[in-house]
């Protein structure tokens, strides 16, 4: 991610010197510890790096990139009560340090704290960023609903799959990169331009992601590996496993923990679902790439490199 490393410098000062208040400790402790974390600062760079693309002024993106990493970082401490994750970034999930309740608090706090970062952008842009950002936010939750809901059902559709990726996962990405087109003045149909390449490199991100629950080293990705699996979550691994008349029914019946997950792992690769989900993934990358053609091609450069980290990381 070499060219990449200035920008993820730069949010990652602004998160580490981030000021919370000192008390009520249970509230703000787990922020200070989540922060602390890490990640890999991936939508926060969409801004600042569409923000120096196109020439945003003064602190706008940077405002703007911190309140989509505040409200990233909130949505995965929710989300990680939701899935029940023991580990997030290598360390143990805030609501299995300290408890749900103090999870969801603390989530809430964080929330308001992304608002706050964005409303210190210039006033002339705050009616198109709320309005993204509130679209975006609600859609989040939407996703996360559908998320929950295809648990319990038993066919989901590849179509219903990539909405409800589409929603929980990429739309975000998308307000990323929007943000910093919104901050530098660009037209609507740049913007939106930028709005989808966000998306559908977000699609396929989200399908990295559910790749490497399965496939990653536990080490590298910080996360347990297989919860997907043990939690019946739909993804294209299982959608395409079906398709191809895996067993899923003896599989979900596997109650070794450990079982379950390497029968999951050798099904989906030897049935050939595994490499369909990787072509699907490289078909939305190609979207992704395509849908900047109208930039020239010094803009497109670092897009590019944002892309390729994205579909070919091991974290
Ligand atoms: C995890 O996002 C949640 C998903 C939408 C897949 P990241 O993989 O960007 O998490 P961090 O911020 O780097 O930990
Ligand atoms: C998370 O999707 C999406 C949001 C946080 C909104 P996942 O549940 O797949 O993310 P991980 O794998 O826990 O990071
Ligand atoms: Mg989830
Ligand atoms: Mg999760
Ligand atoms: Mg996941």
């Amino acid at each position: 991610m070499t060219s990449l490393e200035g920008f993820i410098n730069q949010i990652e000062k602004e998160i580490s010197s981030f000021s919370l208040p000192e008390e009520p400790k249970n509230l703000y402790d787990p922020l200070r510890y989540f922060f602390h974390l890490g990640g890999k600062r991936l939508r926060p760079v969409l801004t600042l790096m569409t923000g120096a693309n196109f020439g945003a002024k003064g602190t706008n993106a940077l405002h703007g990139a911190l309140a989509i990493e505040l409200f990233h970082n909130f949505s995965l401490i929710h989300d990680d009560i939701m899935d029940e994750a023991p580990f997030r970034r290598g360390k143990e999930t805030v609501h299995t340090k300290w408890n749900n309740h103090i999870a969801i608090l603390s989530g809430d706090v964080l929330f308001v704290k992304a608002y706050e970062s964005l409303a210190k952008c210039e006033a002339k842009y705050l009616p198109d960023l709320l309005n993204l950002f509130n679209k975006t936010a609600a859609e989040v939750c939407e996703g996360q609903q559908m998320d929950m809901d295809f648990e319990s059902r038993e066919c989901v559709s590849e179509e219903e799959y990539i909405e409800m990726i589409r929603l929980k996962t990429s739309v975000l990405l998308g307000c990323a990169i929007q943000f910093g087109g919104i901050v530098s003045d660009l037209d609507a149909k740049m913007q939106q331009a930028l709005y989808d390449f966000g998306q559908y490199i977000g699609i396929a991100f989200q399908i990295k992601d559910d790749l490497l629950d399965l496939y990653g080293e536990s080490a590298k990705v910080g996360k347990q590996i297989g919860g997907d699996v043990l939690s019946d979550k739909k993804t294209l691994l299982s959608i395409k496993a079906k398709e191809l008349d895996c067993d899923m029914q003896t599989l979900a019946k596997i109650t070794d923990k450990e079982q379950r997950i390497v029968t999951a792992q050798e099904m989906f690769e030897e049935s050939g679902a595994k490499n369909m989900v990787e072509n699907a993934m490289r078909t939305y990358f190609n979207r992704a790439i395509s849908s900047l053609e109208l930039f020239p091609a010094d803009h497109k450069k670092l897009y590019n490199e944002f892309a390729e980290y994205l579909i070919n990381r091991s974290h």
